[in-house]
């Protein structure tokens, strides 16, 4: 398959973008290296990406359709895997207007390019903040979900809307895809595996938001890379899927793995829960295992060791 994918550059998109190579697939990658964490970094990903295979790689803003349709112009993608947004919660509440321009506008400018140039799939991230703050777990795709706390999870629902109005429209397969706190090996600097490890190992204190009782589904990037494979080979029409571990781990569990996977007592600072982080996510997957084959593999203790060992042979690429 020919395939488009935007945030390849990215955390999630570097990976997707080298299974994809691995399997057999021409991959275009649309990324702005933007600076939400260092550019050197995404450099980095894609390098990595090019010692597994050829790549295109296009330099620029979704939010620019000159831009994209240019990218478009002639190429004869099979599917569109969208995954560039601004993807933080938090900052969401400082720079809503750049998130609703980046994730809304963005995602649509490729459902309308993807209608334009008959392009009959369509992945894109959601995530598992759509869910909000609810009270029932584990969270299932047929929920119904119109009390988002954040602004990022707020235009993460507005893409989920914009696919289903496309595909009501025009018939393109529009497949969405709620990823659960994902983890890996390259794994965003802002998220808190990433920011608790490298804490640990230089002997800083980590802060620990909430008594310790949140708990958070943390998903391995592998599992996350099958799932979105098995979204791009997909018949089904107009579908959202979960795409969680389903074992959430308590806050203060989270920390004392990381502890034990480092070789460290954690110092750890209580700070209270921040606006727009929610109490729970916890993943249903019975409906990605059903219709994607989708089951996650990677048991947190395993995943989270493996980052820790990845960390630490890559820690000067953060300094
Ligand atoms: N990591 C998670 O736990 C998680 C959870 C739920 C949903 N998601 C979603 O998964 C997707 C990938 O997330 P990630 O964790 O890999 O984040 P990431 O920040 O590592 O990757 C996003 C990529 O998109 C690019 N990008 C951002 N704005 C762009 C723009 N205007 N034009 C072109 N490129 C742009 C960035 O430069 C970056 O390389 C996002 O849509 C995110 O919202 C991630």
């Amino acid at each position: 398959m020919n395939i488009l994918l935007t945030g390849g550059a990215g955390f999630i998109g570097s990976h997707t973008a080298r299974a994809l190579l691995r399997r057999g697939d021409a991959v275009t990658i649309i990324d702005e290296f933007n600076d939400y964490y260092a550019p050197r970094v995404k450099r980095h990903n894609i390098e990595q990406t090019r010692a597994v295979g050829p790549c295109t790689v296009h330099e620029g803003d979704i939010r620019d359709l000159a831009f994209l349709r240019t990218v478009l112009q002639g190429a004869p993608f099979d599917a569109v895997c969208h995954l560039a947004a601004r993807a933080g919660v938090r900052p969401s509440i400082a720079q809503p207007f750049l998130y609703e321009q980046v994730n809304v506008l963005g995602t649509l400018h490729l459902l309308q390019l993807a209608v334009e140039h008959k392009i009959p799939q369509f992945v894109y991230a959601s995530s598992s903040s759509v869910y909000g703050n609810l009270p029932t777990a584990p969270f299932r795709e047929d929920m119904q979900l119109d009390q988002p706390i954040s602004p990022y999870a707020a235009t993460k629902k507005a893409c989920e809307l914009l696919a289903h109005t496309y595909h009501h429209l025009y018939g393109m397969r529009c497949i969405g895809l709620r990823f659960f706190t994902v983890y890996g090996p390259a794994g965003r600097p802002d998220m808190a595996p990433f920011i608790f490890t490298r804490n640990m190992l230089e002997g800083r204190p980590i802060q620990q938001f909430g008594d310790g009782s949140s708990l958070r589904d943390y998903t391995y990037i592998d599992d996350i890379v099958a799932g979105i494979l098995a979204a791009l080979d997909c018949a089904c029409a107009c579908e959202i899927f979960n795409l969680g571990n389903c074992r959430p781990i308590r806050l203060d569990a989270f920390i004392q793995h990381i502890a034990d996977a480092v070789g460290v007592t954690p110092i750890i600072e209580r700070q209270p829960m921040q606006p727009g982080d929610v109490q729970m996510t916890c993943a249903d997957t019975a409906k990605a295992q059903a219709l994607l084959g989708f089951k996650a593999a990677v048991p947190f203790e395993l995943g989270i060791r493996q980052f820790v060992a990845w960390y630490r042979a890559h820690a000067d690429l953060y300094r």
